[in-house]
């Protein structure tokens, strides 16, 4: 392993932070132009590191004009620095969940709901361990509902492999991942049966009125002036997704009765309770499975069979020895743990974390030490960051035991959550306060996958904000469970 330089006590030269802006709307347009179409998401930051020979540097960050109203940030791009944005003592982190703008309140009936509150703000705290007691209240459901919605959708991966062939991952896992958090957060089926099989959707339009100007559609290059016309430079009008939206909060305002009755008795008004609740469930939950469940698939898939026949060996040895799937078996699953971390490092699902500086600060890399003024904005790219060769070896690679064993000391490193991976959300901080859901529904995943495969087979592409999945072929267990 690659010993870290994050020695506080070391003595680092303070540097001036390298790189700029450009001249006012070119600059940070020529920026655009060449994050989303000329050098694309990493080659933008590698060309730039390259360039000024440092993992701290200055640069516009898309969208930029008209959208953003300041697209200048300082780029972060190793470990040491990176987590200076989980200290809310020194970063805040109000309406900056999307980075250099914010999209319209009348996305989320007119409130700025909990992810764009900095912990500063009263309502932050009141909300949030509203959200971390739902999730505690909840948490004998989750792996009896989850192997349930798992289960309708390996049947239907199979259906289509069947009739067609291969299937297409994406939308089979986004039907999935609505079931599951609706079902969850409101103890019943979506009561209106046309939201089961159209609430994806709804959520889709909903969320690409918020996200597009963070997105690519990968149209072919003669479009790419007019995507980013449409996309980049102006918001969609946000009153052409009121229709779905409305659909969505009356869908929640029924059957989230409970939920709602428990936050009024915390002294959350129930219109802005259920605002809230939608944004967790739908941009939160299903926008980060959206991403995270294809990302998973695909490492996983990619990295081939001797690792599928691992995984299959310790999942199935543990839930005999253990006689099932249990919070205490899967703690037993080491590869299978060390796997998810794996794929939340490589490609978290989540990459861009923005903050900006609530005092003067200094922050340091490997090698040097930088001042960053009050008032500027700090932007880490959480891939980078998580793939720091001054922390891990064959960053680039996929391990599956990186964090077996002696590996579990690098799990600091891991940042998906916004926070460390060996420390808890709390109603103070800003990391996702259904960390140990994530990881234990990704476990859950590779546990149904090899419960029920010795191995699978995957093509994959780009999508929006992820990876798109196809997968070519099962091959069905051959082993007794
Ligand atoms: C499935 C994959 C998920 C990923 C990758 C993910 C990731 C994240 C990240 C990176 C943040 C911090 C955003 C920022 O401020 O920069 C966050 C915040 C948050 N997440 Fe998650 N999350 C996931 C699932 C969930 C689920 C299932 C829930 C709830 C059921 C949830 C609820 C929240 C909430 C409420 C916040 C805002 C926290 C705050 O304002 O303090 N997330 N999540």
């Amino acid at each position: 392993m690659t010993i870290t330089s994050d020695d506080s006590t070391k003595e680092l030269p303070l540097k001036s932070i390298p790189g700029g802006y450009g001249f006012s709307l070119l600059g940070p347009i020529k920026d655009r132009l060449e994050y989303f179409y000329f050098q694309g998401q990493d080659e933008f930051f590698t060309k730039r590191m390259c360039k000024f020979q440092s993992t701290i540097f200055r640069a516009n960050m898309p969208p930029g004009p008209f959208i953003s109203p300041n697209s200048k940030v300082i780029v972060l791009l190793d470990a040491v620095s990176f987590p200076v944005l989980f200290d809310t003592s020194k970063v805040e982190k109000r309406n900056l969940l999307d980075g250099t703008y914010m999209p319209s309140t009348s996305l989320t009936g007119g409130y700025r709901v909990c992810a764009y509150l900095d912990p500063s703000e009263p309502n932050h705290g009141k909300l949030k361990s509203f959200f971390l007691s739902v999730l505690a209240s909840k948490k004998n459901n989750f792996i009896p509902l989850f192997r349930n919605c798992l289960s309708e959708l390996f049947t239907n991966v199979e259906d289509q492999i069947f009739d067609k062939k291969e299937a297409k991952f994406n939308s089979l896992s986004d039907d999935m991942s609505f079931q599951f958090v609706f079902e969850l957060l409101s103890d019943q089926k979506p009561s209106d049966l046309k939201l089961t099989s159209d609430g994806p959707a709804l959520f889709d339009k909903w969320l690409l009125f918020q996200l597009s100007p963070l997105m690519t559609l990968g149209l072919p290059k003669f479009l790419s002036l007019l995507e980013d016309l449409l996309l980049h430079t102006f918001m969609l009008p946000p009153f052409l997704a009121k229709s779905s939206y409305k659909r969505l909060y009356e869908a929640f305002n029924s059957s989230a009765a409970s939920v709602l009755d428990e936050a009024e008795r915390c002294g959350i008004q129930r219109d802005e309770a259920c605002h809230n609740l939608i944004f967790l469930a739908g941009f939160n939950a299903y926008g980060g499975m959206k991403v995270l469940f294809p990302s998973l698939i695909k490492w996983v898939g990619q990295a081939g069979e001797v690792l599928h026949r691992q995984l299959a060996d310790e999942i199935r040895t543990v839930v005999k020895d253990e006689g099932g799937v249990t919070l205490a078996s899967l703690e037993k699953m080491s590869l299978t743990k060390s796997v998810v971390y794996e794929a939340l490092r490589i490609e978290p699902p989540v990459p861009f974390q923005y903050g900006k500086a609530k005092e003067d600060l200094v922050v340091r890399n490997h090698d040097a030490k930088f001042e960053i003024k009050k008032g500027e904005m700090i932007f880490g790219y959480q891939p980078f960051a998580t793939k720091d060769p001054m922390v891990f070896e064959n960053p680039e690679e996929f391990v599956g035991h990186r964090f077996v064993g002696d590996g579990e000391k690098l799990l600091k490193y891991v940042y998906w959550s916004n926070g460390f991976e060996t420390e808890n959300p709390t109603a103070n901080n800003k990391q996702c306060p259904a960390k140990d859901l994530v990881v234990l529904v990704s476990r859950l995943m590779l546990v149904e996958l090899f419960l029920r495969y010795d191995t699978y087979r995957v093509e994959f592409g780009k999508v929006g904000l992820g990876s798109s999945v196809t997968i070519k072929s099962l091959t069905k267990a051959t082993t007794v469970q």
